[in-house]
């Protein structure tokens, strides 16, 4: 990619909704926007176009995806993980996740941070379909970094929670019911995105390190309804707290 000028990343990061507090970290990111990838998803509202970062963080050449591709756009699988491939393509060998979800387990509170520990696909749908069959997805949030993010929020001296993250297509938020069912699954949290990035991630071997922003408790956990600004609302304060968990995470590969 020519806008790229020979920038080659050692990492990507792909930001969930209003979580793209830590892009401003980068110093002097060339920012290329979707518009002008070739061959790439192309945003849909306009005004909410997404845009790629490039630049360094904690020593790190860092590519930036702000702005990501969800199914509940209609969108095909191949669209959704559209970002790692290019990533993969640029020699990036570690992909970073991150994304706002509600909140299951019962010891969780909005604005916490959580390390994705494993996952469960509920979304009825594998972006490897038709592709390479049978990748392994014993440790697909790699042990070694789940350890260096502990470390790092130690260090940032914040919170951090561990847990299983179950993504659902969206886009209707869940019923009690079925959160108290995944509950029983074993997940922890709950959204609706990271799981097809994160499958085609380890196709390409990448290494991949996730954190989901606990923006509210699911349905039923707290008596509440749920609203998406409220979502959106806590995602703002805690991505000041998500930024410095990962630069600090950053400096310690
Ligand atoms: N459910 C699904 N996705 C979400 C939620 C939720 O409660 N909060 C943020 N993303």
């Amino acid at each position: 990619m020519k806008e790229l000028n020979g920038f080659k990343p050692e990492i990507a990061l792909i930001v969930g909704s209003g979580l793209g507090g830590v892009a401003g970290a980068l110093t002097k990111p060339i920012t290329i926007p979707y518009s002008d990838i070739p061959d790439f998803p192309q945003p849909r509202v306009a005004g909410h176009a997404g845009k790629l970062l490039a630049g360094e963080l904690g020593g790190k050449r860092l590519m930036i995806f702000s702005g990501r591709f969800h199914h509940y756009e209609g969108r095909p699988v191949s669209e959704l993980v559209a970002p790692v491939n290019l990533a993969d393509s640029l020699g990036a060998k570690l992909l970073i996740v991150t994304n706002a979800a509600g909140g299951i387990n019962p010891t969780f509170n909005p604005g916490d941070l959580m390390v994705i520990e494993d996952h469960i696909n509920f979304m009825g749908i594998n972006p490897l379909i038709g592709g390479p069959t049978f990748i392994d997805m014993t440790t697909a949030y790699t042990p070694r970094l789940r350890e260096k993010l502990e470390t790092a929020a130690g260090k940032a001296d914040i919170r951090l929670r561990r847990g299983t993250y179950l993504a659902t297509t969206g886009p209707s938020y869940e019923t009690p019911a079925e959160i108290k069912a995944f509950g029983w699954l074993g997940a922890d949290a709950v959204g609706m995105s990271t799981v097809p990035e994160v499958i085609m991630a380890r196709a390409h071997n990448m290494e991949v390190a996730g954190i989901s922003c606990i923006t509210n408790l699911a349905a039923g956990i707290s008596s509440q309804k749920l609203a998406h600004v409220e979502v959106l609302e806590v995602g703002k304060i805690a991505q000041t707290k998500l930024a410095k968990l990962l630069t600090e995470f950053l400096t310690l590969l």
